[in-house]
Parts: C-alpha cells; structure tokens; sequence
C-alpha cells in the first residue's frame, strides 16, 4: 500500500526483566504501517505480539530502537507527552473490554474524553449510537451481552477521536459471527474516517479482513501475508505443562478482583474530587493494562475468565 508513513517501527528490542531472569519478547522488529491501513499481527502466544502493540501505543518504553508516530519518535517522550500520546492518539481496545463495573455503557465513553478534559455528552451518544448500542446508554456492562461489551470497547477507544485504533484480540472472546460485526467496525473507521488500525488476532478468518497480515514467530518479524492466503493455525496446546496451574490462576484472579476493586474505588474517589484528573488518567491506564496483561496469562493457563 503506497501512501504516508503513519507508525514506523525501527530495530526495536525489548527485553523484559523479572525475578532477575531476562525474557526478550521482541529481538529487532522493524515494520511500517501506513495512514488508513488495517494490519493484523499474527502469531503464536508469546511471540510478542501485545509487547509490540503496547510499545507502540505508549504504554511500555522499547529496550532499544525506534518508534516514530506521525513524524514524532514517541521513544523520546517524557512521561507527560507520553500521557498526552495515549489519550489523544490511540484508541487501545483490550481483549477482555476492562469496563469501569461501576460506570454505565455512557459514562464509561465519557470517561477517557474527562481525563483528557474534554467531556462531551452528544458526541459519546453518537459514539454509542454508532456501535449499535443506541438505547444502551444507561445499561451496565454487566447487564450487556459479550458482543455488546466489545462494541462500547470500541466506543471508548474512539472516545477521544484518536488517529490510531490498536486492538489487541479483539475478537478473542467472541463467537465468530459477533467476532466479525466488531472487526466491521474496526474496518469502518479505516474506511471512513481513516484511521489507522493495528491489530492482533489468532483468528484467520479475521485477519483475511485486514489489509495486510504480519507474522511475529519468537519475537522476529517472519513475513508478511496477503489476507486472502490465510490459513496459517496457531498450534495448540503449546502451554499445556505448567504445574500448581490452579495456584498461579488462583493468584491471577485475586490480583485481578483487587485489581478490578481499585478501579472502582479511584473512580468514586475521582467523583468526589479526592483523586486529581492527572492521578485518574495516570492509574486507569496501569490498572486496565495490568488487568489485560493478567487475564491473558490467566486465558493460557486455561482457567478461563469468570466476569463478575
Ligand atoms: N511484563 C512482563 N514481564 C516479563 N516477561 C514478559 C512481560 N510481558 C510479556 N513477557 C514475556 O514476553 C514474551 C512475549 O509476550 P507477549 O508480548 O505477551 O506475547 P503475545 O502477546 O504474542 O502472547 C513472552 O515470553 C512473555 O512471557
Ligand atoms: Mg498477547
């Protein structure tokens, strides 16, 4: 696809450090994405596919290289700039939505557009309307059905206009045929806003949508994929032999009800003036990071995700 650089990745290294022991998730990606394009990202789990989209959209610094957003190496960013980056540029759509439990379908749109001080209720019912939750308004997330979780997701992410919507798995917990109406609408924010979309999925038949397919094995670039010639599977059962998996999955789900607790807490604390707008945009972030990173490790564990 010819056109404008929007994202270009250059040699980027990141190497996670925990418990003393070094994993490096991405060894050298270099990868351009251009202004209105849908990319999806394939590969197995771990091969660094939610590093890569988190470098990009902020949230995570690279180890080495570049990444040069729209002319700018985000790479450089202070931590200021880098808050700015993330409420106004990217839109992230989490594969397990991380709603606020306690806000209502509208007040969760209205969330990120306060944060960057621009509340705006017309526009987040347009929003809400133009996912197909019209009338929904008011509901909880809780009392909307899984398809209709992902699609006041994707209202959020859009909540502050971004120019780049990054979409982890987007479809991961959804049945195809709710699977594909969201990535319907990923598309139509290409198509007619022109938005930039960057995605990850294990699903061909939702990569065959995208415009161009990558393919990260081991934290390497291994090629890139007309859509159309997608039939590449992911192997299964590649983390089938962890030990004490009930233990690691019990520790997951209490960090993430905790997790989850403090979320809501900030949000009434940030209701009631206690919590500055700065603290709020600083922590929601950490916190549904966090949230999606653990629900994933939880997700391979095969402990599946109870809601609550
Ligand atoms: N915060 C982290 N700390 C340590 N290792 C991590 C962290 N996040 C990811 N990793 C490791 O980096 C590798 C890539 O992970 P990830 O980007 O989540 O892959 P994918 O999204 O393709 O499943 C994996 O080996 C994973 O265990
Ligand atoms: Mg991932």
């Amino acid at each position: 696809m010819a056109g404008n650089i929007h994202i270009s990745v250059r040699d980027v290294i990141k190497v996670y450090e925990s418990k003393g022991e070094k994993v490096t998730a991405l060894k050298g990606v270099s990868m351009n994405v251009y202004k209105g394009e849908v990319v999806a990202v394939m590969g197995p789990s771990g091969s660094g596919k939610t590093t890569l989209l988190n470098l990009i959209a902020g949230v995570d610094k690279p180890t080495a290289g570049k990444i040069i957003v729209a002319g700018d190496d985000i790479t450089r960013f202070n931590e200021n700039q880098l808050r700015l980056y993330r409420l106004e540029k990217i839109g992230y759509v989490f594969q397990q939505f991380n709603l606020v439990p306690t806000l209502t379908a509208l007040e969760n749109v209205l969330l990120p557009m306060s944060l960057r001080g621009k509340r705006n209720v017309a526009r987040a019912r347009k929003l809400l309307e133009s996912v197909g939750l019209g009338g929904k308004e008011n509901r909880f997330p809780e009392e909307l059905s899984g398809g209709e979780q992902q699609r006041l997701a994707i209202a959020i992410a859009l909540a502050n206009d971004p120019e780049i919507i990054i979409a982890d798995e987007p479809t991961g917990e959804l049945d195809i045929s709710t699977g594909e109406k969201v990535v319907q609408l990923l598309l139509r924010e290409s198509k007619e806003h022109g938005k930039t979309i960057l995605m990850t999925t294990h699903d061909p038949r939702v990569a065959r949508m995208a415009n161009r397919v990558i393919l990260l094995e081991d934290g390497i670039i291994k090629g890139e994929y007309e859509p159309t010639k997608i039939s590449y599977r992911v192997e299964e059962g590649a983390l089938g032999e962890i030990h004490a998996e009930r233990i690691i999955a019990d520790y997951l789900k209490d960090r993430l009800s905790g997790l989850q607790r403090e979320l809501e807490i900030l949000v009434e604390r940030f209701k009631s003036g206690e919590v500055s707008i700065e603290e709020l945009a600083d922590r929601y972030y950490e916190i549904r990071h966090l949230m999606n990173a653990l629900r994933s490790e939880l997700a391979k564990l095969g402990a599946g995700v109870e809601a609550h």
